[in-house]
């Protein structure tokens, strides 16, 4: 028998306000169309949150959501870990603060910083916390205010992004140690610092009192995302001695559904078994995987026992795969 990370809860949550792709000239003065949105990337609106919400507090709901739905206090809790680029400050951790809200006053917490692939980093570890007996009931959150480091005179970016968190409560169980055990298979995580500045917040993070707004090379991350993506979804089947006929659900960061169908596409998977939100979400970089698997699954769709990937790439670059049985 051998430990593993097992998914119990799953939660999400989005601001109130909704900005829709024709309103974006309205609200933020930028020269653009929902055709030119749509086409490109599918998405239709985005959410933005409110001048009082931060990353802890969408963190902390989405974190409390997970765990009702998994029947657990936040006093079980030993571990939190938050992927986030939005912190609400350089220190405490955003995932101290949520601890904090959660009332669990045990075990440990912190953040990770991955971008949009913050949330498989932390997947990753919590996994491998939970396997080496140094956590027992993680929760690992998402959670992004990317409203406020976008330059919102830059319609080539300013229009492709939201604000969300999305949680997932693991907790220790047993399993056999091969791929038809249920939890987290295997993390694969990846990264590559010469493709650092496609991807990035200029200016500082708070170390020189400015800070920096989001700059992306669209088309090159374009094509590092379609060719990274796949091959890390093969790498990560291959670890678990499983074909691609084996998966149930493709759970993808939500950047681009032009990226999303190209990779349901290479996995052979039809239309309904590839989670998408990023038409009403935008992305939410380390939120949206999270929110995609809470929506899926609050509604019923994921059954006990469905394979899933979970994939994403980021600024970094990062990327990475999960592979895990619901
Ligand atoms: O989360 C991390 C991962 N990120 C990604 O996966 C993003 C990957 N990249 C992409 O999704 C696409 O590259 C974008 C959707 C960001 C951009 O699409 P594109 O086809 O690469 O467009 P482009 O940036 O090359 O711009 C094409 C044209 C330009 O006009 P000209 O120079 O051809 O006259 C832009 O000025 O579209 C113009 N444009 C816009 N027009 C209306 C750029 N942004 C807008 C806009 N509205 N919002």
């Amino acid at each position: 028998m051998v430990t593993r990370a097992i998914i119990v809860g799953c939660g999400g949550y989005l601001p109130q306000r909704v900005v829709a792709n024709d309103a974006l000239g309205e609200a933020f003065g930028i020269e653009t169309s929902d055709a030119w949105i749509t086409e490109r990337t599918g998405i239709r609106q985005r959410h933005v949150a409110a001048p009082e919400e931060t990353a802890s507090s969408m963190g902390l709901a989405a974190a409390r959501q997970a765990l009702e739905r998994a029947g657990l206090e936040g006093a079980a809790v030993d571990c939190v870990i938050v992927a986030t680029a939005t912190p609400d400050s350089a220190f405490p951790a955003t995932a101290v603060r949520i601890q904090a809200g959660l009332g669990s006053h045990q075990g440990f917490a912190f953040d990770v910083s991955a971008a949009c692939t913050g949330f498989v980093y932390a997947l990753g570890l919590a996994d491998s916390l939970i396997r080496t007996g140094q956590a027992r009931c993680a929760v690992v959150i998402g959670t992004e205010v990317f409203s406020r480091i976008l330059d919102w005179t830059d319609r080539g970016t300013c229009v492709l992004f939201g604000d969300g968190a999305g949680a997932v409560v693991l907790v220790a169980g047993e399993g056999r140690g091969d791929a038809t055990d249920r939890g987290i298979l295997s993390t694969h995580l990846h990264s590559d610092g010469r493709y650092g500045d496609i991807l990035l917040v200029d200016g500082g993070a708070g170390s020189n009192g400015e800070c920096g707004k989001l700059r992306m090379a669209g088309k090159e991350v374009f094509r590092h995302a379609v060719s990274k993506l796949a091959s890390v979804v093969d790498e990560a089947l291959a670890a678990n001695g499983l074909a691609q006929s084996d998966i149930r659900w493709l759970i993808p960061h939500q950047a681009n559904l032009r990226i999303i169908d190209a990779m349901g596409k290479k996995l052979g998977l039809p239309k309904e078994r590839v989670v998408v939100t990023v038409d009403r979400h935008a992305n939410t970089s380390a939120a949206s995987i999270p929110l995609a698997l809470a929506e899926a699954a609050g509604k019923g769709l994921i059954e006990r026992g469905d394979l899933m990937v979970l994939e994403g790439i980021g600024g970094g670059l990062t990327w990475g795969a999960a592979l895990a049985r619901f």
